[in-house]
């Protein structure tokens, strides 16, 4: 605008051009802006002065010097023949453009004829480049999200026309100059349908007036927000010790970047959720570590995705349930001598993935793959194979698995013996004699509260307290003994035999237990049973 206006008022010194044509009559063009006082020159060769000028506009006379105007119109009072018989036009205005000729009478009779060229311009003024539909930033750049379809609307006002230019500079060097051009409109407007980020640059658009040739311009930055379609990937990985853990959260292909943040489900959706928060961040890619202290079995960890092309409530989010180990498997095995063996032991709940080692005796040594031993994994299976077993491999051996959440243990004893012909009776005799001793034993049970039993930090006070049970050591039933697995003895030299028995679990439990039991429900039963029962004979 401004500069619009300063172009209006520069019209005030002319650009007059002057051609004599003939000895006796010049021709002169002249452009004005409305509101200009503009001055339409007669004889100017000499310096005589006229003694009668008389001004015609396109053929019609329309003033007379010394005279009153023959033509009494309003516009009358703005013309006004000089001394000099040029012609003065005060406040011009749109319609005063035309072919004026003058006709002036020198000293001497003779007469003068001049003709005068009028082009009346204005503008362009009041460009506008329009972009929609558009959020703007305090700076004035706007933004438009992908896939959408926008308009953009240039418009100007010019006297008496006017070309209008769009141009397009794209942000990178490849999107090239593009123009759109219109002549003589009051507006240039086009559309972008499924707008797409290359279309993300400047948008220039520029008004030309036809007849004066000024131009004025206005620009836009535009830039194109986009998302991705997925979701956020929620992934974690160890960390230094194994009571830690890193949860990352990443998302990429979105612009600007977006605010990720990890927090805790709590409850129902979204409400209590923000009171959560870990980690806020304006990046693609957003880790958090957490310890033991801070993480539960069942807890849902969440990591959220905001960002202004996703709209309010739309958010985009990925989560995961954390949930203990909880290796399974055969917690008795029995083999014979020279033969080799595969305890096997899947671990396939823990959230995150536990860690599982296979561990031999009660002080729970690692056991390192060699001519011995032979570790592999298939998927969730943990095999431990034994070779060339013999006596000495006999013993108590442990799955332990370890998530940040919790260590769990899966005990399985080997019983090794000289033949196998002894195998199935010993077997037999084994079971017989757990009956008779507690009247209720249910492997399931047994083998499901098995870490809470006799594994973890109790192997340490056990060490200490010496014997924990005697097991089955009736005088006429040799034979128990024997069928008996006996753990190696301890440092203290005690001689220590350890047996499990769970309890059946009470009624309560069995009528909550209804027979479509979901495995995590069962899980749940199982947690909260009474986990010990060690019974002493
Ligand atoms: C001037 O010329 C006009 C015609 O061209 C004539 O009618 C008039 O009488 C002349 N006047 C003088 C003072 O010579
Ligand atoms: C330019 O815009 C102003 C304010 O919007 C308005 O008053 C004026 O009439 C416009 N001029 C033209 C030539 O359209
Ligand atoms: C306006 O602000 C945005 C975001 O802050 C920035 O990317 C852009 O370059 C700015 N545009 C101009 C013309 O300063
Ligand atoms: C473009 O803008 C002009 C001036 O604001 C308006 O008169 C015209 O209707 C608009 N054209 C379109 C297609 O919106
Ligand atoms: C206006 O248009 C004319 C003719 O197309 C061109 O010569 C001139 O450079 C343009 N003026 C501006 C300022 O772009
Ligand atoms: C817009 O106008 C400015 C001066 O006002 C000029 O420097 C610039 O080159 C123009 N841009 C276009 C695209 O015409
Ligand atoms: C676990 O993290 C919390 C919060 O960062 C901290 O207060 C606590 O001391 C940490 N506990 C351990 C055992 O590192
Ligand atoms: C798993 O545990 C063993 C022994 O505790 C350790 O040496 C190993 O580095 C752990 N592996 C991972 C992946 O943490
Ligand atoms: C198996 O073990 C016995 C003793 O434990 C040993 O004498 C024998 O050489 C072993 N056999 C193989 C094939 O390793």
């Amino acid at each position: 605008m401004e500069i619009v206006a300063t172009v209006a008022l520069l019209h005030l010194c002319l650009c007059a051009t002057a051609a004599v044509s003939g000895s006796d009559s010049t021709e002169t063009a002249l452009t004005a802006a409305p509101g200009d006082i503009v001055l339409l020159p007669c004889y100017d060769i000499g310096n005589e002065t006229p003694s009668l000028t008389t001004w015609m506009k396109n053929r019609q006379e329309i003033i007379t010097s010394g005279g009153s105007s023959p033509n009494l119109s309003p516009a009358g009072q703005r013309l006004k023949v000089l001394r000099d018989g040029s012609l003065s036009i005060t406040g011009v205005i749109p319609g005063d453009e035309g072919t004026y000729m003058c006709s002036s009478t020198l000293p001497g009779n003779n007469t003068f004829h001049a003709r005068v060229l009028l082009q009346v311009t204005r503008g362009p003024v009041n460009i506008s480049a329009s972009i929609g539909p558009a959020t703007a930033l305090s700076n004035g750049t706007l933004i438009v999200y992908r896939g959408s379809t926008v308009f953009f609307n240039c418009s100007g006002s010019s006297y008496p026309s006017q070309q209008l230019t769009w141009t397009f500079r794209g942000a990178s060097s490849s999107n090239g100059l593009v123009s759109l051009v219109s002549n003589s409109e009051s507006w240039l407007d086009f559309r972008i349908e499924d707008i797409q980020p290359r279309a993300q640059g400047v948008y220039s658009c520029r008004a030309n007036n036809t007849v004066s040739h000024q131009a004025a311009n206005k620009s836009t930055q535009l830039l194109v927000y986009y998302v991705p379609d997925r979701h956020p990937e929620c992934m974690w990985a160890p960390a230094n010790d194994a009571s830690h853990v890193q949860f990352i959260c990443t998302w990429f292909g979105a612009y600007p970047p977006p605010t990720l943040r990890w927090g805790e489900d709590q409850g129902d959706h979204g409400a209590g959720w923000k009171e959560s928060v870990y980690a806020s961040e304006v990046t693609d890619s957003l880790s958090v570590t957490m310890n033991r202290s801070m993480l539960s079995d069942g807890q849902v960890l969440r990591c959220m995705a905001q960002h202004q092309a996703l709209a309010q409530g739309k958010e985009k989010s990925c989560s995961f349930t954390l949930k203990p180990p909880y290796p399974e498997g055969e917690p008795l095995v029995t083999t014979i001598e020279a033969t080799s063996l595969t305890l096997t032991c899947t671990e396939a709940v823990s959230i995150p993935p536990a860690n599982t080692t296979w561990r031999k005796g009660l002080k729970q040594e690692v056991i390192v793959p060699g001519s011995k031993y032979v570790l592999s994994v298939e998927g969730p299976v943990f095999k431990l194979t034994i070779l060339n077993i013999s006596k000495d491999d006999e013993g108590v051996y442990f799955c332990r698995s370890e998530n940040p959440l919790a260590v769990r243990e899966l005990e399985v004893y080997l019983t090794v013996t000289t033949s196998s012909a002894h195998t199935g009776a010993i077997i037999g005799v084994f079971i017989a004699a757990l009956i008779v001793g507690s009247a209720t034993i249910i492997a399931k049970l047994a083998y499901s509260s098995r870490h809470r039993i006799c594994l973890g930090d109790g192997f340490g006070q056990m060490e200490d307290s010496g014997d924990v049970l005697s097991l089955v050591d009736s005088d006429d039933e040799q034979i128990f003994q024997d069928a008996v697995p006996r753990l190696p003895p301890l440092t203290n030299g005690h001689h220590t035999t350890l047996v499990q028995i769970h309890r059946i679990p009470s009624s309560d439990h069995e009528d909550t237990e209804t027979a479509d039991t979901s495995p995590q429900q069962q899980e749940d039963t199982v947690q909260r049973e009474e986990p010990v029962d060690l019974v002493t004979f």
